[in-house]
């Protein structure tokens, strides 16, 4: 069933891939997406006040998600904005992760906020692998993940904002189940292993942790959202 009530909808972080893909997957309904990103922050509630919902995107590796996701759950209730959908990550309490540990804190503020929300976790994008030519990885390429496609989280992320049922929800999400040596192999590239750049403590310790256990996600959830296989 559609919750009409939702017609405009606020997409912190609406400039980044990510956002991108949810603003897309808005349009795609006839919805009018909102992006707002860094110049919105001093007058965020301001900025939100026109819409009926929020969907919530921290910036990649922000050194306080906490901080950043409870500024924007108070500018929201300031707003009079009821509604808020929030991008978290798969196995956000993965306390070898610092930028996961972050998200798992974030998801508390955002069941304790006294907002109607839902929590989407969304598995590796498959848009992170460049393949098309060889490809460099520093973890292991024979590790289990479920991928995300974007528009596959743009698509579920426009379901639960507009759709009623999903208040209080909080669903893991993955397009397919591979290992990078299999996507490699689809897309005709070889995959080899390297170090680790060391461009960032926190990607240093995704790497080790991606080394020894992938990140495994469902698909069966995705496929209920989207009613497909
Ligand atoms: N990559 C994956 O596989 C994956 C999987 C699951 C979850 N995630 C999570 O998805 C989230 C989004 O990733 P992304 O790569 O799409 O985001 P991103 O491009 O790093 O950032 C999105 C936007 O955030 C805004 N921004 C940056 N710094 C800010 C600040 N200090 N205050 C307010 N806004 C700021 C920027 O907007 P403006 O330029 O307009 O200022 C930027 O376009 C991350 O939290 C990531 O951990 C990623």
């Amino acid at each position: 069933m559609i919750a009409v009530s939702v017609r405009r909808v606020a997409v912190l972080g609406g400039h980044g891939k990510t956002g991108r893909a949810v603003c897309a997957a808005l349009a795609d309904r006839s919805l009018d997406a909102v992006p707002l990103g860094r110049s919105d922050w001093p007058d965020l509630a301001g900025a939100v006040a026109e819409c009926d919902a929020a969907y919530v995107i921290a910036p990649n590796l922000h050194p306080d998600e906490p901080a950043y996701v409870g500024s924007a759950l108070t500018a929201l209730a300031a707003a009079g904005v009821g509604r808020v959908v929030h991008h978290s990550v798969a196995s956000p309490y993965a306390p070898a992760m610092p930028h996961h540990v972050g998200k798992a804190i974030s998801e508390d503020l955002v069941r304790r906020s006294g907002l109607s929300w839902t929590i989407l976790q969304p598995g590796a994008y498959l848009q992170n692998l460049d393949l098309s030519g060889p490809l460099d990885l520093p973890y292991s390429a024979d590790v289990r993940f479920g991928f995300l496609d974007l528009a596959d989280l743009g698509r579920a992320a426009a379901v639960v904002l507009t759709e009623d049922g999903h208040e209080g929800a909080t669903y893991e999400l993955a397009t397919r189940v591979a290992t990078v040596r299999e996507l490699a192999a689809e897309a005709g590239v070889p995959v080899r292993r390297v170090a680790d750049p060391g461009t960032h403590p926190w990607l240093s310790a995704m790497f080790a942790y991606y080394d020894d256990h992938g990140l495994p996600v469902g698909t069966r959830v995705l496929e209920a959202l989207l009613g497909r296989p």
